[in-house]
């Protein structure tokens, strides 16, 4: 089976077909679902260095760009499952780039949006010419699958939708307050088992480690000495992974969102800790933010309505009073056509998804205030049916993304077992309420994962760079602390810069600044790093709508740019199941 499996998506060296590469695009594109709100990620243990890594030799040629959704060009490289073994299969990376609109282009600029899972490709369908404008039309905007994602060698549980949909049938996706963990946990084993059989000769070569070798595999490719790369969120782990492995091939590198990768590589409820330290800031500035808006600009301003108050706040106690509420008293939706369920867990899933971006604010303030008022679900109805359409592997196929590269990347010696992982997520649940119980159960997942990574990458992380990195943490990140990016500054001793943006949400597109987008175009496009100690000053309040057309640069990238660049990258990030 794992065989037949490998073959199927395994082509050899000559490019294959367009035709089949336009479906596996097309596929990868329709397979953009999110899943819960995770940006995951773990990581894991020494051994940096294989000792005879196998020497490709890409040239530039080895590409065959076919032009694909109109303004696009797709193609794919064939690169070896085992970096470390000569007579490796190779697979096919899928590959889309919007060329540069300057005559003299820097080349190539791969992005990636997080995860991990988070399809690069459907990142630039989605949002290429924003990310083309927000560099002066400087670069080709490459983006790519990671190994095991989208059209890249796609990790498949199931034969076919019939036989998915079976097993789905009996799975319980969430984990509310006062469900039977053990109950919850069995569906994870269960899962991880059939996902192993299904792909295990594959598994074992998913590490962000492998993927930083395909990214050094991309740049040669390509032709290039140096390599461009913006990262958000997990992708900031392959970024600060990619940096160290190959630190003489750093050309303009920024990791936006940084996660700390030393507790990333190491044991997984300790990253979940580490991560959701401002999660419940996130909600008390959300709270007090729209305490100050008024009722006209944030549908909760209204203390009479409140249902709980610490005094001075009232919107962000009422939220979590509502939330509590929740848990023995699901709610109803319907209209004359369907109907449907409201758990606690979809109402804590969209107001810990609402925190990765401002602009969603007044929108979640709204669907709560109706939903408190009238007692029903219905004004949640978008918010349920849009996330479990999402989750699209429900109809085609059933896929896994993150927990492949999650469960490996880290460890988890300390709670090795069920037990002492709720144990050890007890301390998550007290650090963020909201967010360390939707990410630690989704995780304990990773307690079932037999795999054993090829390779890993656990630093060390001061690895001299020929070119600085530009690393960017929001002050009110709420799963990517700032402190994190503090913290790579540190340990890359010189090779890192930390920009600090004054802003919540995730990364500097959660409530983007002109300020900050001018030290990423200066960066990237005029090679200026910032004077360390650089930091941005907030410029918009929350829930005080922006002009749409405000202009950031002279690029023509408006504040609905970045706002429609956030939702493509989060939506990205959010891939779990
Ligand atoms: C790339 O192209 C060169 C020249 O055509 C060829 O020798 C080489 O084997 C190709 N590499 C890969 C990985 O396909
Ligand atoms: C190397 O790859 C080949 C082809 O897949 C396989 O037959 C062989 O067992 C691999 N060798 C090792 C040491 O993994
Ligand atoms: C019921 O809600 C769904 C989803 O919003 C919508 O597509 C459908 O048109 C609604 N039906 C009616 C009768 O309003």
């Amino acid at each position: 089976m794992e065989k037949q499996q490998l073959d199927q998506h395994t082509v050899s060296h000559t490019p294959t077909a367009p035709k089949r590469t336009v479906r596996a695009i097309v596929s990868a594109a329709a397979l953009t679902c999110a899943c819960a709100y995770l940006f995951s990620t773990s990581i894991h243990l020494g051994n940096p260095e294989i000792s005879n890594p196998i020497n490709i030799g890409y040239k530039e040629g080895n590409f065959t760009w076919k032009k694909c959704y109109d303004k696009y060009e797709c193609s794919t490289l064939a690169v070896p499952i085992d970096y470390k073994n000569s007579s490796s299969a190779k697979f096919n990376l899928a590959l889309i780039r919007l060329k540069a609109t300057q005559c003299a282009s820097k080349g190539p600029l791969f992005v990636n949006p997080g995860g991990p899972g988070g399809s690069g490709v459907d990142l630039v369908l989605r949002a290429g010419d924003i990310l083309s404008k927000h560099v002066d039309g400087y670069y080709d905007i490459v983006g790519f699958d990671p190994r095991g994602v989208g059209a890249s060698n796609t990790i498949r549980c199931f034969e076919d939708g019939t036989e998915s949909k079976f097993f789905l049938a009996n799975r319980n996706p969430y984990l509310s307050p006062g469900d039977n963990v053990a109950n919850h946990a069995a569906w994870l084993e269960a899962q991880a088992k059939q996902c192993i059989a299904k792909n295990k000769d594959f598994l074992p070569y998913v590490s962000t480690a492998s993927v930083a070798r395909d990214i050094d595999s991309l740049r040669d490719a390509f032709g290039q000495e140096l390599t461009n790369y913006w990262g958000f969120s997990y992708g900031t782990f392959l970024g600060a992974t990619y940096v160290n492995m190959f630190p003489d091939r750093v050309g303009r590198v920024i990791l936006d969102g940084v996660t700390d990768p030393t507790t990333f590589s190491g044991e997984l409820v300790n990253w979940i800790k580490t991560s959701l330290i401002h999660t419940e800031d996130g909600l008390d500035e959300f709270g007090a933010t729209c305490e100050a808006a008024g009722p006209e600009k944030c549908a909760l301003a209204n203390r009479d309505k409140a249902l709980a108050f610490d005094g001075q706040h009232y919107v962000a106690p009422t939220l979590r009073y509502y939330l509590n509420h929740l848990i023995n008293n699901p709610l109803l939706f319907s209209n004359t056509s369907t109907q449907g369920v409201v758990l606690q867990t979809h109402a804590a899933n969209a107001l810990f998804a609402s925190l990765y971006s401002v602009s969603s604010w007044p929108r979640v303030a709204k669907a709560f205030s109706d939903t408190i008022e009238t007692s029903t679900g219905n004004a949640f109805y978008n918010f349920v049916v849009e996330k479990e359409n999402e989750r699209c592997p429900l109809v085609e196929e059933y896929s896994l993304t993150a927990m492949p590269v999650l469960c490996i990347d880290g460890t988890h010696h300390d709670q090795p077992d069920l037990e002492s992982y709720m144990k050890g997520l007890e301390e998550a649940m007290k650090v963020s309420p909201l967010a360390g119980r939707l990410w630690g159960t989704a995780m304990i997942q990773c307690i079932y994962w037999d795999v054993k990574p090829s390779e890993r990458f656990a630093g060390p992380w001061n690895h001299k760079t020929q070119n600085k990195v530009l690393l960017i943490g929001a002050t009110g990140d709420p799963v990517t602390p700032v402190e994190s990016a503090a913290k790579l500054e540190d340990l890359m001793e010189g090779s890192g810069v930390f920009h600090k943006h004054h802003g919540w949400g995730h990364c500097s597109l959660g409530q983007p600044s002109k300020c900050t987008t001018k030290v990423i175009r200066d960066y990237l496009v005029d090679g200026k790093v910032p004077e360390k100690g650089s930091e941005c000053a907030m410029e918009d309040l929350p829930f005080e709508p922006t002009a749409s057309l405000q202009r950031f640069g002279d690029s023509g990238l408006t504040s609905q740019d970045l706002s429609d660049l956030a939702d493509a990258v989060h939506s990205a990030q959010r891939r779990m199941w």
